[in-house]
């Protein structure tokens, strides 16, 4: 594990070392760059590292390979700027959602439109070929298992190997203390059940995903929205002076891949995080159903490796990596374990036998992770050229996310957008898209949209420009 996390700095910092001779001028726009066989004798590394060093160029849009020829320097890319740290309102809320989210994704699903919507994963790249054939083999051998409940905490197998997984990334936990959920969404709501009563207020990083909010609404909980940052996740000054101002009885955050946002907390501050709530007494509800979606294949660990008094409630699922409608999903509860296991068990009894037998299936026999190396980069390398894009056919004012993990994007509009109103006019011409005020309590960030790269391709690019045209119309004539 050392030695794995020692190469893949290695190749992160060579990329970094050949792009600051792209930026210096060393290699011009459009000039051909050293070999690999060079750059392995320049900075004495394996072909395999430099490889992965231009193959992370390419991602980030620096340089093209050219068949037979090497790689070149790219023009410079069309690049927006990025939306700056979030400003949500600062007291407590409640959260004013209703049926919207539901519509939204029911509008969204429409197999006729374009689907920049929903953040879901890419029907092409899914491995629903080697899910088929391992759904094929139990029903011949008889072992699918429909028949028995697998009460809380929930298939044992399955259990273990996502025990195996998080001791990789720093979270020594064993199986006994994972409780298997129908996907994150049940994980997080357990989580809010455990550690919140109607009344009480959750602190949350702002734009939060409407799913969540949702939940906390539905169990009549109030939320103070904390600024966060595109790039680098929560604020945690502010979310100190929010602690010390309001009387919170739990934290909401997603410090790997925040969605909409796509910001990712660093290790430090991820400790610091539990460290300010652990000193508090404060439960810390992480939802990590991105981790697994690191651009450069580097699986970032949960604030759950940092947790040291239980109190950090780690939730996730496979929804966004192998299938969403497995219903797969997981929560390590640490002091509200018995608590999580009973609510789960008086909710649901069980989550799915079988979607839980062909999910420890797939992870035994390596699927997944294979899976997982080949999606990874292809995700980076959408958002990318989404993001372009964009950059290209939106209004001049446009700003968007450079996410390093996930699969979406967050396109802040000139102020005059009504995100609402551009939603509506964009179903009318076939494209999907979720509106920005989805994505907090008080439904603000009126002028934000999200967009999900996960199925970017070339051919959609019109119905980008499309979308991009009725943004710069209602932009130029006012859509409020
Ligand atoms: C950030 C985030 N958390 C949780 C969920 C819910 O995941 P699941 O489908 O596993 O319930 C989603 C789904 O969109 C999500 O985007």
């Amino acid at each position: 594990m050392i030695q794995m996390a020692a190469t893949t700095s290695r190749y992160v910092e060579l990329a970094g070392r050949i792009a600051a001779s792209i930026s210096d001028g060393t290699y011009g726009i459009g000039s051909r760059m050293p070999s690999v066989r060079d750059l392995c004798r320049q900075y004495d590394a394996s072909i395999t590292t430099i490889a992965a060093a231009y193959r992370l160029l390419e991602r980030r849009g620096l340089v093209e390979p050219r068949p037979q020829s090497g790689h070149f320097v790219r023009a410079a890319p069309l690049e927006a700027q990025e939306p700056g740290v979030s400003q949500p309102h600062p007291r407590p809320t409640e959260v004013g959602l209703g049926e919207l989210a539901l519509m939204v994704m029911r509008d969204s699903l429409d197999s006729q439109r374009s689907q920049f919507g929903p953040a879901l994963p890419d029907q092409a790249l899914a491995p629903s070929v080697e899910l088929e054939r391992i759904i094929a083999g139990l029903a011949r051998r008889g072992e699918a298992g429909t028949q028995r409940y697998d009460v809380p905490p929930g298939h044992r197998e399955l259990r273990v190997r996502i025990a195996r997984r998080a001791a990789a990334i720093g979270c020594d936990l064993g199986p006994d203390r994972i409780v298997t959920t129908a996907g994150a969404l049940e994980a997080l709501t357990l989580a809010l059940r455990a550690t919140c009563k109607a009344g009480d207020t959750v602190a949350i990083e702002s734009p939060m995903y409407y799913g969540l909010l949702q939940s906390i609404e539905s169990l009549a909980l109030r939320v103070v929205e904390i600024p966060t940052h595109p790039r680098d996740g929560i604020v945690l000054e502010a979310l100190r002076e929010a602690l010390d101002e309001h009387p919170i009885a739990a934290v909401v955050a997603m410090p790997n891949f925040n969605n909409p946002l796509g910001s990712r907390s660093s290790d430090d501050a991820k400790r610091e995080l539990v460290e300010l709530l652990g000193s508090r007494r404060i439960p810390l509800i992480e939802d990590d159903v991105l981790g697994d979606l690191a651009h450069d294949g580097t699986r970032p660990s949960p604030a759950k490796a940092f947790d040291r008094r239980g109190l950090v409630l780690w939730c996730s699922s496979f929804s966004k990596t192998a299938a969403p409608g497995l219903r797969v999903g997981w929560i390590a509860a640490g002091k509200f374990q018995a608590a999580v296991e009973h609510m789960k068990f008086t909710s649901s009894v069980a989550t799915s036998t079988l979607s839980q037998v062909v999910m420890a299936e797939f992870l035994a026999s390596g699927g997944y992770d294979r899976f997982l190396r080949r999606v990874r980069p292809a995700y980076g390398a959408r958002c990318v050229a989404m993001a372009e894009a964009v950059a290209r056919y939106f209004p001049r004012d446009t700003r968007v996310t450079r996410p390093t993990g996930g699969f979406v994007l967050w396109v802040e509009l000139p102020r005059t957008v009504d995100a609402h109103r551009l939603y509506d006019a964009a179903l009318d011409a076939q494209v999907s898209l979720t509106p920005g005020p989805l994505f907090s309590a008080k439904q603000r960030y009126r002028h934000f949209i999200r967009l999900n790269a996960a199925g970017w391709s070339q051919p959609l690019e019109p119905k980008l420009r499309t979308l991009g045209t009725l943004a710069t119309r209602f932009a130029e004539r006012g859509s409020r």
